[in-house]
């Protein structure tokens, strides 16, 4: 069925829009994280459904704490609360966090753990939730771990070249094939910084909770059509 598409490794998604989405219906803002969970349960398994194979999404950034303390609890209980949901025990998925933990409420972290417990031996399909997350303290949080094996003599300054430097990330997930943006805007948002080097980007108009099944089947197909020469040149002619 998929014969003529181009299926990418490794998906990203930036989940943008769901406070417009809300608001633009007279909504709270955290009903519109709410129909982006619920888009986000059936989008993920027609992402894994599709043959991909590693899923991120930017669920909540480190900046996000700076939103009133209403929509970061409302997010921090759509975690703790029915994040669980999202774990379909047919689909054998692992899924594991990226981002600190150390700010993070209590009940939350046991709720990471208790997912990344629950999925570990699964083997098939990755979802790294990016939660408390940034590119910039990913990398910077590397850097420490790293300083910390060489002063330690674990490592030499020489072992450390750009493919294991990814052991040394909040996880160790491969390069982004591609990324998504929804709602419109076109930035990165300090997300996955080190494996998006040669990320194809793609920015969809809609906003997140009506980025559906549909809407990213369209994103495959122009990924298809890109022509990924990584920094080299065409094969042919
Ligand atoms: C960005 O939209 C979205 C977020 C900050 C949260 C995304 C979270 C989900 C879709 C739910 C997944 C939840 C968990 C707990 C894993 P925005 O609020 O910035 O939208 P706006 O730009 O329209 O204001």
């Amino acid at each position: 069925m998929n014969n003529e598409l181009n299926i990418p490794r490794h998906v990203a998604i930036i989940l943008d829009g769901n406070g417009r989405w809300a608001t633009s219906r007279g909504l709270n803002r955290s009903l519109g994280h709410k129909a982006g969970f619920k888009n986000l349960q059936k989008l993920s398994k027609h992402i894994f459904k599709k043959g991909v194979k590693i899923l991120s999404v930017f669920a909540f950034s480190t900046e996000n704490f700076k939103r009133s303390k209403e929509e970061v609890d409302y997010l921090m209980n759509l975690l703790v609360n029915d994040f669980k949901k999202i774990i379909d025990k047919n689909q054998n998925v692992k899924i594991v966090f990226s981002g600190r933990r150390n700010n993070l409420r209590s009940d939350v972290v046991r709720s990471i753990e208790q997912i990344e417990s629950t999925t570990k031996e699964n083997t098939e399909f990755l979802l790294n939730i990016c939660f408390n997350y940034g590119g910039k303290s990913d990398i910077v949080d590397a850097t420490k771990k790293i300083t910390k094996d060489i002063l330690s003599g674990k490592i030499a300054i020489d072992d450390i070249n750009e493919e294991n430097y990814i052991n040394y990330l909040y996880n160790s997930i491969p390069d982004i094939d591609l990324l998504i943006r929804t709602s419109g805007e076109q930035r990165i948002s300090n997300f996955i910084l080190y494996q998006s080097a040669y990320a194809e980007i793609y920015f969809a108009k809609a906003l997140f909770p009506d980025f559906n099944c549909k809407e990213f089947d369209k994103v495959l197909k122009d990924y298809s059509t890109r022509d990924r020469r990584f920094g080299g040149i065409k094969n042919s002619n």
